[in-house]
């Protein structure tokens, strides 16, 4: 969830620290804090709010010394100056950030302070601290507390810590939360997502759960919790700076809608065989037969990334003949579900690190099944836990509201859909079909995108209206919930998703003529009911908002406002018109004067259960 950074080498560590706070602030906005660690002193500013308001505060800036920056996204204690971390001991000696959740914390935290420790957060976290100034006792070196303290803990955690006794060091540890070692000459560097550390180095080592690391100036030394060394690689990493810059928009998410007929290419780039009319993904390679035997899939996901795994449950069933199920993952974990060996598990996941999808995959391998990540963030968790995988390759996400991530896991599905539809009895001619329909996507979403100024006159219109219902069938029924997902997120205007036909059992309650209903009316086969969905609502005088391929008459007598989208093959249509909710969600919440990047209470990456 949260932001972790660490510096340890010859330079001051604030601007280090501050620029990659700054960086990795859409993962937690609620407070922001750095330590550093001097000889005998050890320096915490720490401030609820944005990066920006502790960076107002901040000095200490020619300091050189170890030191470590969080943001935070808040899950113990509200947002507050003294819940954001870094936490310290009693004896301000050891300060500690953590990502993550301490579950026995209250245990620990009673215990000790029965044992005189005295506490000043609400937060979870600050038990581990208490704890580890309390294995200090014990064990003198600060490593040791550490991993006697960890031993100790119940739930998961990523945490840096620092020590005014032993300044030359950082100590990591993860279990559950990603961290990543930055190498550099005679400096190295610590961070919970590389795009903090970019700047600096693109040698980077990967911690592993269940490793505690000793990071020098001038060395990198992991182990196991249990004490044993650990042979690491060091990798690199390759994200484009431009790339996690605005380039010139007003917001990451408009930057990253526009960008999406360029993020489809690369999700096709080499995959798409015209020719041969199939598909070629290299990452399944090691799973073919297993994909071609499968009698079951499972997709499991959160938010966004589920959307996409329902449209990708529709598309194979249709196309690939297999049954599929589309799962919450944070429900498929805790139900005790049959998995069976032989069963293939896909886990969506954008951040790649998301708690809940990673706990699906945990409890998907353990029954046996084969587990397959379609991921975006390159050397993720999900991404390296699994047999095998996609990578969407949409590029950093950091608008905290999903847009070009869902296209391409759209695209990539099909992709996944097309290969197993021609291992089990399409043509080729239809799978060149599909092919060609896949190829002439990105220039599909151009063409909306053209009508960007259009959709932003619609959404000036509905900007003041406290509700939304969006209503879509078959391949579109996940775009009606992935547009209401989308406007709720950035607008924090209440919206529903449902199926259409669904509506008169319910919804149809609500509508009256305060109510706008989007209604994705692509012309596939359930076109014609769509239509009398759309008469149902403007019977009870509810405005329409309909998305269409083409003018037809008789939705343009009904309708107050028409977009129009190209046509493409009825599974491919999710990909066009999630466009123009997605620019109706960014144009609404924009005239609403709402924070875009960063919607309140939402984290980037849910990486707490
Ligand atoms: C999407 O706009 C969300 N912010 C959220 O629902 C997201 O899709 C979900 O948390 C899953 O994230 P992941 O794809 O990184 O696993
Ligand atoms: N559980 C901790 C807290 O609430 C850490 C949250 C985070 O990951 O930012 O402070």
């Amino acid at each position: 969830m949260c932001g972790i950074v660490g510096y340890v080498g010859n330079k001051p560590a604030v601007p280090i620290l501050l620029e990659g706070l700054k960086r990795l602030e859409y993962r937690g906005y609620d407070s922001a804090g750095i330590a550093l660690a001097e000889i005998g002193r050890l320096i915490v500013q720490k401030k609820i709010g944005k990066v920006s308001q502790l960076e107002k505060e901040l000095n200490s800036f020619n300091v050189v010394a170890a030191g470590i920056g969080h943001t935070r996204w808040a899950t113990h204690g509200a947002p507050s100056d003294i819940n954001a971390h870094p936490h310290t001991d009693c004896k301000n000696e050891i300060a500690l950030i953590h990502n993550g959740i301490i579950e026995n914390y209250n245990a620990i935290r009673t215990k000790l302070e029965k044992d005189g420790h005295v506490f000043k957060s609400a937060t979870d976290t600050e038990a581990l601290v208490h704890l580890i100034e309390e294995m200090k006792k014990y064990s003198g070196d600060l490593e040791t507390a550490v991993r006697l303290a960890l031993r100790q803990v119940e739930g998961t955690y990523g945490i840096a810590v620092i020590s005014s006794k032993e300044p030359d060091k950082i100590i990591a540890a993860r279990k559950g939360s990603p961290l990543i070692i930055g190498i550099g000459e005679n400096e190295n560097f610590l961070a919970s997502d590389a795009a903090a550390i970019v700047d600096y180095t693109r040698k980077v080592v990967y911690l592993e759960d269940g490793e505690i690391a000793v990071i020098c100036k001038n060395s990198v030394d992991t182990k196991t919790i249990d004490n044993k060394t650990t042979e690491k690689q060091v990798e690199q990493v390759t994200i484009d700076l431009a790339q996690i810059e605005k380039g010139g928009f007003s917001h990451f998410m408009l930057k990253e809608i526009m960008e999406q007929p360029e993020t489809l290419r690369n999700a096709m780039r080499g995959r798409v065989l015209l020719e041969e009319g199939n598909a070629k993904l290299s990452g399944l390679d090691g799973v073919k037969s297993v994909l071609e035997n499968a009698q079951r899939i499972i997709l499991a996901a959160c938010g966004t990334s589920w959307h996409a795994g329902l449209v990708g449950e529709y598309m194979l069933e249709q196309y690939g003949k297999v049954s599929v199920e589309t799962e919450y993952a944070s429900e498929f974990r805790y139900r005790d579900p049959i998995v069976k060996p032989g069963d293939v598990v896909f886990l969506i996941s954008q951040s790649g690190e998301t708690a809940d999808t990673l706990a699906a995959l945990h409890e998907a391998k353990q029954k046996g099944a084969a587990v397959l990540g379609i991921c975006n963030v390159v050397g993720s968790t999900i991404a390296r836990e699994s047999d095998g995988g996609v990578y969407i390759h949409a590029g950093p996400e950091i608008g905290v509201a999903s847009t070009k991530a869902f296209t391409s896991q759209l695209v990539v599905l099909s992709l996944v859909t097309l290969l197993i539809a021609r291992q089990r009895g399409m043509s080729e001619k239809e799978g060149r079909n599909i092919c060609a329909k896949l190829l002439e996507l990105p220039q599909k979403v151009q063409a909306i995108l053209h009508r960007a100024t259009e959709i932003e006159k619609i959404a000036e219109e509905l900007k003041d209206s406290s509700n939304f219902l969006y209503l879509g069938r078959g391949y579109n029924f996940p775009v009606a919930l992935e547009g209401a997902l989308k406007l709720k997120e950035i607008s924090y205007i209440h919206a529903e998703g449902y199926p259409a036909a669904e509506m008169k059992h319910g919804p149809i309650a609500l509508i009256d003529e305060n109510m706008p209903v989007v209604v994705i009316a692509p012309k596939d086969r359930t076109y014609e009911k769509i239509i009398s969905n759309i008469q149902e609502v403007k019977a009870r005088h509810g405005k329409v908002i309909a998305i269409v391929n083409e003018v037809d008459p008789r939705i343009a007598a009904l309708a107050d406002y028409l977009i129009q989208v190209p046509e493409t093959a009825d599974f491919l249509s999710p990909v066009l018109t999630i466009i123009p909710l997605q620019l109706l969600a960014y144009y609404i919440a924009v005239k609403r004067g709402c924070n875009i990047d960063q919607p309140r209470n939402l984290a980037k990456s849910v990486t707490v259960e």
